[in-house]
């Protein structure tokens, strides 16, 4: 009697975890709780049982029902109480709520796409880490170690040697040092600089460089290069011009302009009315950069660039304040 006691409850247990609804606990109340259920069959039995043990035996099944019971109960009030709820979520008059869908930054967007018009010219992708040592962001690049960029007013310091980076060209050294001519590769990323923050100046911001070494390239393709990136990134109706500059990693130096293609060359406030803007730093590959890294000067020459992310970025969507940029206002990100 006591095992069968026993395995009762023990079905009951699992019976009620499948009760989902009113319909089911019905059933599971009619198998064991009815007047005809299992608890009062066993009820019947007592009579069975010998007068000495039935007292026993009776505890343990007013337990069981007790136990049955309560499991009854509980499952009821569970069941009631999710109806509940279901009804007052359920309003078929609400109406249906819009799915949010994040678009790119528009950093993210200019990015995307100077990277692709390469990437068809054939160029790969490096990185470089942010965090970087003296070593790579400057000496290595060919600044004297009296440059003026290495004062404590452009460059965040962590310490004597790690910095972190100003630009993107510490990563043509690691991409030399790792690998032999030829090279052709893109490096997006952000850079960091300690200027006071203001609506032209944030203190990180983000460039592209560009590096190509191998036997025999010439001025003339790193002009072809970046002029078929211009026409294909700002229009093919766009004139250039490069202006002899300087920079220790490229000998000789240049920078590109293009006509302005906000005023289309007219003069404006944007290009302070010289119809010209600046696009680019580039120049070839200076020999004193190939010692550093191991290259044969007389073998091989090569021509690098780097262009800023953000300015372009400003004035393609007409943007006054680089600050806004950086701060992620939902109403802003919205708009692309
Ligand atoms: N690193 C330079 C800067 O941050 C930009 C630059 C100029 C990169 C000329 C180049 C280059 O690779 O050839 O201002």
């Amino acid at each position: 009697m006591l095992l069968k006691i026993n395995d009762i409850k023990q079905k009951a247990l699992i019976d009620i975890n499948s009760v989902k609804d009113m319909a089911k606990l019905d059933v599971f109340r009619i198998k064991y709780l009815a007047r005809k259920g299992l608890v009062a069959d066993l009820f019947d039995d007592l009579k069975n049982i010998e007068t000495t043990e039935r007292p026993a035996i009776g505890k343990s099944l007013n337990e069981l029902r007790n136990i049955i019971q309560t499991l009854f109960d509980e499952k009821k009030k569970f069941i009631e109480a999710l109806t509940h709820q279901q009804k007052q979520i359920l309003d078929l008059t609400l109406p249906g709520r819009p799915k949010w869908v994040g678009t790119q930054h528009p950093i993210t967007r200019t990015l995307e796409e100077i990277k692709n018009i390469f990437f068809r010219m054939g160029f790969s992708e490096a990185f470089g880490p942010e965090i970087e040592d003296d070593y790579h962001n400057f000496e290595a690049l060919n600044f004297p170690k009296d440059h003026p960029a290495r004062d404590m007013q452009d460059t965040f310091f962590i310490d004597e040697k790690i910095l972190l980076r100003t630009h993107t060209s510490p990563v043509q050294i690691r991409v030399m040092e790792n690998h032999q001519p030829p090279v052709r590769i893109i490096a997006p990323g952000r850079v960091y600089r300690n200027e006071a923050v203001s609506a032209r100046s944030y203190c990180l911001f983000h460039q592209v460089e560009g590096l190509y070494v191998d036997v025999g390239v010439t001025f003339s393709e790193l002009k072809g290069t970046l002029v078929a990136f211009a026409k294909q990134f700002y229009g093919s109706e766009i004139k250039y011009r490069f202006r002899p500059s300087f920079f220790p990693f490229t000998e000789p130096s240049a920078e590109m302009d293009i006509t302005c293609f906000i005023c289309k060359g007219k003069g404006c406030r944007i290009c302070k009315n010289t119809g010209w803007l600046e696009i680019l730093g580039c120049g070839m590959v200076d020999p004193g950069v190939y010692k550093y890294v191991g290259y044969d000067p007389e073998k091989y020459t090569g021509y690098a660039f780097g262009m800023g992310i953000e300015r372009i970025t400003m004035l393609r969507y007409g943007i006054d304040d680089i600050r806004i940029l950086f701060e992620n206002d939902i109403r802003f990100l919205q708009q692309f």
